[in-house]
């Protein structure tokens, strides 16, 4: 970890809709000791956001803002070489993330986003990955509900699980509320691009390697209703499987031969052809730019759920864990999923790898990897509840 830096977290789109959130959050609950910093392209709005914080916590006046845009390579230099931590909401990340990415491993700078966009991951680790690792930086994307629950949710399962044997791991995933534009925006160009992220996909495979003394793979069922859960179970076209077993590749703690399922749970059958049906429509519209536009018109940059909304919202992750002669289920809960827990998870996120005791890795890495069990206990101390059900 980079020391004699000025401040332990700078906070990059502190601006928009969840950046927003993140500075009230570190506001509220980053302790008076935190030397932190908020960083945007526009003094204006940084100023008006510190405002805002001081009505929460007087001691946010004399917080700093720092004037830094992706197209400013010097800028984010200077950003990266400040801080220990750089945590950073600015997306899409396919368009935006890179300069700061490439800024933080060249500066040896522990670096923490709230990306679900996979080809943006693939294409940070083909390229960053050697860097970070000889500069000693923790490159940590997903830090958001994607992928935390996922990602923290199985490794709190495993562990209760019997060591050395083959397991399987299969997640249902229960969500209520809804989305901001900056998500909107990523999510369908992500889906515009479908082609593109697969070729990145496979180039990061064929150069990074899997274990070849253990086995870790996806469990691929199609559609179904799982008696278990008495529900349908989706399969989620999300980023978590690959972040998941990312950690079962890195970790032997997850045994000889790990299986993992993601799937989105419904009750009803009319919600699954509602949700079918309401996926292959963006799907298609995402691909050609005149109906691509239109989608994006549904919410803008900047724009989210309000409070009363977000307060309304909650996530339920139930994992189902199979191997050795036991079974076991585990959940994963708290409150809107998009927004205030995203806020928490990021701010938590960026605090454990400034402050806690973690493993010793670099590199791009995930969640687990870089912060494990101390990121779990984090976020129990802040409500959110992992637990074994039975
Ligand atoms: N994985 C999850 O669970 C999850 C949850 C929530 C959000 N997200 C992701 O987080 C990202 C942000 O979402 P949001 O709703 O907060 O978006 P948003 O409100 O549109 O905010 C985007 C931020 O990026 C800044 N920005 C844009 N272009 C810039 C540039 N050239 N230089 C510097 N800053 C620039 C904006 O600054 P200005 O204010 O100056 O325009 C703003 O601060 C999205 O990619 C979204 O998908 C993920």
């Amino acid at each position: 970890m980079a020391k004699g830096r000025r401040y332990d977290i700078v906070l990059f789109g502190a601006t928009g809709f969840t950046g927003r959130l993140t500075a009230e959050y570190l506001a509220r609950n980053g302790g008076d000791t935190l030397r932190w910093a908020l960083a945007g392209r526009s003094p204006d709005k940084l100023g008006e956001v510190r405002a805002r914080l001081v009505d929460l916590n007087a001691g946010c006046r004399g917080i700093d803002l720092l004037q830094a845009d992706v197209d400013d390579p010097a800028s984010l230099q200077a950003l990266a070489e400040s801080a220990r931590v750089v945590v950073t909401t600015v997306g899409p990340y396919i368009v935006h993330g890179e300069p700061l990415v490439a800024a933080c491993a060249a500066a040896g700078t522990d670096y923490v986003d709230l990306t679900g966009e996979p080809e943006f991951v693939d294409r940070m680790w083909l390229k960053y990955h050697d860097t970070a690792r000889t500069n000693g930086a923790r490159i940590v994307h997903c830090c958001g509900f994607d992928s935390l629950p996922a990602d923290l949710g199985c490794w709190f399962t495993m562990q209760q699980m019997p060591e050395d044997v083959p397991l399987r791991v299969q997640a249902f995933v229960r969500v209520g509320g809804t989305f901001s534009g900056g998500t909107l925006h990523s999510a369908v160009l992500a889906l515009s691009r479908l082609g593109l992220s697969g070729k990145v996909k496979r180039a990061r495979r064929a150069r990074e390697g899997w274990p070849v003394d253990r086995r870790v793979g996806g469990l691929h069922h199609g559609l179904r209703y799982v008696r278990e859960i008495g529900g349908w179970a989706v399969p989620a076209p999300v980023i978590d499987p690959q972040i998941v077993q990312r950690s079962a590749a890195a970790l032997d703690r997850y045994g000889p031969d790990f299986r993992y399922g993601h799937y989105l749970q419904l009750k009803k059958a009319s919600s699954v052809a509602q949700l079918l049906g309401g996926t292959a429509a963006v799907l298609i519209a995402a691909q050609f730019k005149p109906t691509r536009e239109r989608l994006l018109k549904i919410r803008g940059p900047g724009d989210g759920p309000s409070e009363a909304q977000r307060a309304k919202g909650w996530f339920k992750v139930h994992f189902i864990a199979e191997g050795g002669g036991k079974t076991l289920r585990c959940e994963v809960a708290g409150g809107d999923p998009g927004y205030g827990e995203t806020a928490k998870m990021l701010a938590e996120s960026a605090l454990s790898l400034a402050f806690d005791k973690l493993p010793r890795t670099a590199g791009c890495v995930t969640p687990v990897q870089a912060m494990g069990n101390a990121l779990i206990e984090r976020l129990q101390r802040r409500g959110i509840r992992f637990r074994v059900l039975e």
